[in-house]
């Protein structure tokens, strides 16, 4: 069902670390059912709704076993047909407040987004999406032959047998630290802190950090910096498997240099930043290890408009290749 294909992949202009140590050639054909493709018979005799909830039942008693599911020739083409497929999820949906990412809300009520707002030609190294059990994605326009957008996939117990047992123990050891940087409105007109919280009180800011289980350290110019520690595994809830589950590449700061004007961003105003829970800086090439390792373990398959790809977020990292022309994915997530 699946197209087999490569993508080449090294030395890929916007895309982290493709001209580093160990980074792979190609991105992989799809193997052993991963993403595991359900092709929909006879579309046309039931209504899109009653097909997803079939295919909903297919993905609870599959998950655990095929954690990338791949439904192809449902009955659904466009955005509102997405609507449709995420009502007869089970599950609640989450928001996407306080993501890393730019999305746009496509539907209000159901709590569809766009994947990602990032330039198209910006590749996007694998990772888990936050604190979310699942993600869905559907495909609206299909990029075109030779043209990228395919979503890389990782099983995160691939990537955690791949990784440098030592860099491994150190982020045992130390955690990870995520910092997210918000400046002052004097010193930034767009995305600052008190356009983010809503208020010009640092005080408020401080008690809804402290609500989030988050510190906070102005700096001073009355820039703010919110920061938490966080393990870099998780145990799967269902499996009980230890898990390489963190965002140390996607929210490091060095993706930012990748972005337009990212090369002007000082070291210490990158809208997030990871380091070692200790605050230490992570080192360049372990970051390096870790990109070129996700991206090693990675399969990718071609879009098709209609697609519908289920994940076990707490199982498998996805990606996305950068790409030119059109190419449309919308997301929605559950807890
Ligand atoms: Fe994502």
């Amino acid at each position: 069902m699946l197209t087999k294909f490569k993508s080449r992949i090294k030395d890929r202009p916007s895309m982290a670390g493709s001209t580093g140590k160990g980074f792979p050639k190609f991105l992989a054909e799809p193997r052993e059912s991963f993403p595991h493709g359900v092709l929909v018979t006879n579309p046309q005799q039931s209504s899109l709704a009653q097909l997803t909830a079939k295919c909903m039942e297919y993905v609870e008693e599959n998950l655990t076993h095929h954690p990338a599911i791949l439904f192809r020739n449902l009955p659904a083409q466009t955005a509102g047909d997405f609507s449709i497929i995420a009502r007869e999820i089970p599950g609640k949906a989450l928001t996407y407040e306080g993501g890393a990412s730019f999305r746009q809300r496509i539907d209000e009520n159901i709590g569809t987004y766009t994947a990602n707002n990032d330039p198209d030609e910006i590749s996007i190294d694998p990772h888990n999406e936050m604190s979310y059990s699942s993600v869905f994605f559907f495909c609206v326009k299909e990029p075109a032959d030779g043209c990228g957008g395919e979503t890389p996939l990782v099983k995160n117990s691939d990537l955690l047998s791949s990784l440098d047992p030592d860099i491994v123990r150190r982020f045992e050891e130390k955690q990870l630290r995520y910092v997210c940087y918000l400046p002052d409105k004097s010193n930034a007109e767009y995305m600052n802190w008190q356009h983010i919280f809503d208020t010009d009180n640092r005080e408020v800011v401080e008690t809804i950090a402290k609500e989030q289980g988050r510190n906070f350290t102005w700096d001073p110019s009355g820039d703010l910096y919110i920061w938490h520690n966080r393990p870099a595994f998780i145990h799967h809830p269902v499996t009980r498997k230890k898990t390489w589950f963190n965002q140390a590449t996607t929210h490091h700061g060095s993706y930012y240099r990748l972005l337009p004007g990212g090369d002007k961003i000082q070291e210490n105003k990158y809208p997030s930043h990871t380091f070692y829970g200790d605050g230490s800086d992570i080192e360049p090439a372990v970051i390096q290890h870790l990109l070129a390792t996700g991206w090693s373990c990675a399969v990718g398959f071609k879009w098709r408009k209609g697609d519908l790809l289920v994940l076990d977020n707490l199982a498998v990292q996805h990606g996305r290749l950068g790409f030119e022309g059109d190419r449309k994915l919308l997301v929605y997530m559950t807890n």
